[in-house]
């Protein structure tokens, strides 16, 4: 049975959520409950879920089927993008839950919560509350290191295939002197890395009128003193302008990696996506890109399989793939959402067949990602230390252009946790990178140590 004021919160989905749960977790905890680790021990469990494809949503639903019965004394929250996409039908799929609460009421859930403490059955946060507030007074950040700001919010384009406009809403900027007051705070707390968050960061619009667009904002972000790593995304194509090229050439602070997500190397696919740039324009941008002072790592995502995917069209796609040569590829098979227009689309490719042409998608990026990354090794790289393997005794690093890099440091070095390290690549996989700090690498030439 739960004890107390105790609660479970399982997140899934994009950073945006986890960001997202970050807000909840400081919330819950502002009204005295605590955090546990595992769902038998809470008073109360909450899933903070995606519904960008069927499979996401299905999970929430497999998780609440496993505690159907048993759940005495135990409530339920579903949180985030099934919450707002499913609203209310959520309580007669699943009759056992007791609050449904999208993520622009987050807001709200001190009163949801208090309702449900006092008894109410059925709770509901599903309009956004007024004057709508992008980052609560509590939020409890997971990582000491690497802090989540989002800068706006929702989406205001029309994807054929994408459930986000209908679960996130409309965009709204937030105001840069918000933005930049939060970023200094965090680093006046000792953050020196930050992710900037949105669905479209490039079409940022500063309400207040200071910066004029984003390439403004993330070059006033990368003044503040303190911060050793600025990162963002995702980022639109379309809106995806020369400036931010620019702006990453002129501080070295920003990293040296590029979202960019391109769903179709076929022009005809963008044009029934309703992506609104063409492959061409796609990869003028990438050119810009690889025209940068840096070497900026470029990863991306791929949708096969849409409705009326030809094989040409997919082969458009694996030449594109050739072409830009990715660091790193996020790949899906289309998965049909409601309240999208793809659903009205003919020319439905079968499942077995997008199924073949994902795996030869990803087969080639293995197979890209194999060379890039063997070109590393010998390369030297500074990470930011995120963490131990203590199995494997090598700390976890990620470089700046956003590649895990696992390394050796000499022992007894402390906790390397949050530190900036030089390590050079010894051994390269296709998802990630192997090496040694340069100090472990200076005791093993000298003979004094390592195997
Ligand atoms: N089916 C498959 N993949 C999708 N994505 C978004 N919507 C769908 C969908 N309906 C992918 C896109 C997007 C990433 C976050 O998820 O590639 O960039
Ligand atoms: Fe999933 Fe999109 Fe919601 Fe993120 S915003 S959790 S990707 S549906």
């Amino acid at each position: 049975m739960p004890h107390g004021k105790t609660f479970y919160l399982e997140t899934f989905g994009c950073q945006m959520n986890v960001h997202d749960s970050e807000k909840v977790v400081g919330t819950l905890t502002s009204l005295g409950y605590s955090r546990v680790d595992r769902p038998e021990e809470a008073s109360l469990v909450l899933y903070n879920t995606c519904s960008v494809r069927d499979k996401a949503e299905q999970k929430v639903y497999q998780r609440l089927q496993q505690f159907k019965r048993g759940a005495r004394g135990r409530r339920f929250a579903v949180l985030g993008c099934v919450a707002q996409q499913q609203g209310r039908r959520i309580f007669e799929k699943a009759p056992h839950v007791a609050l449904v609460c999208g993520s622009a009421s987050y807001s709200q859930l001190p009163v949801l919560v208090s309702r449900l403490e006092s008894g109410d059955q059925r709770v509901t946060g599903l309009e956004p509350a007024n004057g709508e507030a992008f980052e609560t007074s509590f939020t409890r950040r997971d990582n000491p290191h690497r802090a989540y700001v989002t800068i706006i919010e929702g989406c205001d384009k029309s994807c054929a295939y994408c459930i986000v406009p209908f679960t996130r809403g409309k965009e709204r900027s937030r105001a840069s002197g918000s933005i930049l007051e939060e970023v200094r705070s965090l680093a006046g707390s000792g953050y020196t890395e930050v992710q900037l968050l949105g669905q479209n960061v490039n079409s940022y619009r500063d309400p207040s009128g200071e910066c004029a667009d984003f390439a403004a904002l993330l070059a006033s972000v990368a003044l503040i003193s303190g911060l050793r790593r600025v990162r963002f995304a995702t980022s639109h194509p379309r809106d995806f302008s020369r400036s931010i090229v620019d702006v990453i050439d002129a501080h070295p602070v920003l990293c040296d990696h590029v979202h960019l997500p391109v769903q179709s190397g076929s022009t005809a696919v963008l044009e029934r996506m309703r992506r609104l740039y063409t492959r061409d324009d796609y990869l003028r941008r990438i050119e810009w890109l690889k025209g940068a002072r840096r070497s900026i790592a470029l990863t991306s995502d791929v949708i096969v399989g849409f409705p009326g995917e030809t094989e040409k069209d997919f082969e458009q796609t694996l030449s594109l793939l050739e072409e830009v040569r990715f660091d790193s590829l996020f790949s899906f098979k289309y998965s049909p959402r409601p309240n999208t227009s793809a659903l009205e689309l003919d020319g439905r490719v079968p499942q077995e067949e997008a199924g073949r042409r994902l795996t030869l998608l990803q087969e080639k990026q293995r197979a890209i990602q194999i060379q890039r990354n063997s070109g590393l090794v010998g390369t030297l790289h500074e990470v930011m230390v995120e963490g131990f393997n203590r199995p494997t005794g090598q700390w976890i690093g990620r470089t700046s252009q956003n590649r895990v890099l696992n390394f050796l440091a000499p022992p007894g070095s402390g906790s390397l946790a949050g530190r900036y390290v030089e390590v050079r690549v010894t051994r390269a996989g296709p998802n990630s990178l192997a090496g040694e700090s340069v100090e472990q690498a200076r005791i093993c030439s000298n003979g004094l140590g390592g195997s």
